[in-house]
């Protein structure tokens, strides 16, 4: 065993703390390979959303977020990361390769954003306002990486998101491409991808959240008798609108989850109104420079109430490839 990089069993931990991440439609596009203590990540493009992602921007942002946990993990388990970025480019699917080194010293911060990466899921009932004594989104510094943007929206802004939701849901509401993919991945009982019926709102839960992608209608049980959303919505932008930027963003997406969900607030991204070019332009109006708009995430607060099931994830050895070391010579 070499103690300069991680074993096996430590690079199978991280990589399944990864792939709690978010993903679009819960699709975990995300393919690792593990090879003399270098762990790679690739985009799978076989999990491609055609009809809500023809770019593949939002297959990059969620493996970018799955990089950001990866990273939050290994910090975790006391290694550090040094990360090089499309090594190959930006045409290629190789997304990452990351090179561990021994002696992180995690703070309890860091414990904190690991215990939320078990605790993070979408949450698409109404939320109650961020309460005040969680601080947040007080650490918005925390969340960027470079070239993002984070952008707290004001309530001002729910009039242009609602005007942007309600257009993409008349376009979508006769594609019938994308009517055939959400209800493909979303709305039935699945083993490993999609998202299941007790992760989707209710009807009427949902139609309390004007701002919300339409999906079929779930399960989501609910301590609450749905009112108002009255969530805290963010917005994550960059400056630049290519893969490395996607990549970026999804990493800042998930730092943002992360942070709300250590101080215990609920969240959900939402991508509706940034994947259809239309309404993208309207949310761009909502940024203080000319950036673009990659994702929104909805944050707030729900009754203390049991945590639901998580929703189902590939099997890590699925998605995880280790090649033995070459012998030394
Ligand atoms: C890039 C991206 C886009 C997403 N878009 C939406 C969305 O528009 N609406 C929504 O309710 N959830 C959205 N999600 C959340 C996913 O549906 C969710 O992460 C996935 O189903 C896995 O469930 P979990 O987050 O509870 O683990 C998105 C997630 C990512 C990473």
């Amino acid at each position: 065993m070499d103690p300069r990089i991680p074993d096996l069993n430590t690079v199978r931990m991280a990589v399944d703390l990864a792939c709690r991440a978010p993903s679009v439609h819960n699709s975990q596009p995300w393919q690792w390979t593990y090879s003399d203590g270098r762990l790679d990540l690739f985009s799978d493009r076989s999990r491609l959303l055609e009809s809500a992602d023809p770019s593949a921007r939002q297959l990059v942002l969620s493996c970018g977020a799955a990089l950001h946990h990866l990273q939050v993990a290994a910090t975790a388990l006391k290694w550090s990361t040094e990360i090089d970025r499309l090594p190959m480019g930006e045409h290629s699917n190789h997304l990452a390769s990351i090179r561990f080194s021994h002696g992180a010293r995690p703070a309890s911060h860091d414990f904190d954003l690991v215990a939320a990466i078990r605790r993070r899921h979408s949450d698409r009932r109404p939320f109650a306002p961020p309460s005040a004594d969680t601080g947040f989104p007080a650490p918005l510094h925390e969340m960027l990486r470079p070239g993002t943007r984070v952008t707290v929206l004001d309530q001002g802004a729910r009039t242009v998101l609602g005007a942007a939701t309600e257009l993409t849901a008349a376009v979508r509401r006769y594609d019938s491409a994308y009517q055939t993919e959400i209800h493909w991945w979303t709305g039935h009982t699945v083993d490993t991808v999609g998202i299941p019926p007790e992760a989707l709102a209710t009807a009427e839960q949902s139609a309390h959240v004007e701002i919300g992608r339409r999906f079929p209608p779930g399960t989501r049980t609910s301590a609450d008798t749905p009112g108002a959303d009255r969530s805290t919505v963010v917005l994550v932008s960059t400056e630049a609108d290519g893969r490395a930027d996607w990549l970026r963003a999804g990493e800042a997406l998930s730092a943002v989850l992360l942070e709300a969900t250590a101080v215990r607030l609920a969240t959900c991204p939402l991508t509706h109104v940034t994947e259809f070019g239309r309404s993208r332009e309207m949310i761009r109006t909502l940024l203080p420079d000319d950036g673009c708009p990659q994702a929104l995430v909805r944050i707030g607060t729900t009754a203390p109430e049991d945590r639901p099931k998580p929703t189902p994830r590939l099997p890590t050895d699925s998605v995880l490839t280790v090649t033995a070391r070459r012998p030394v010579r």
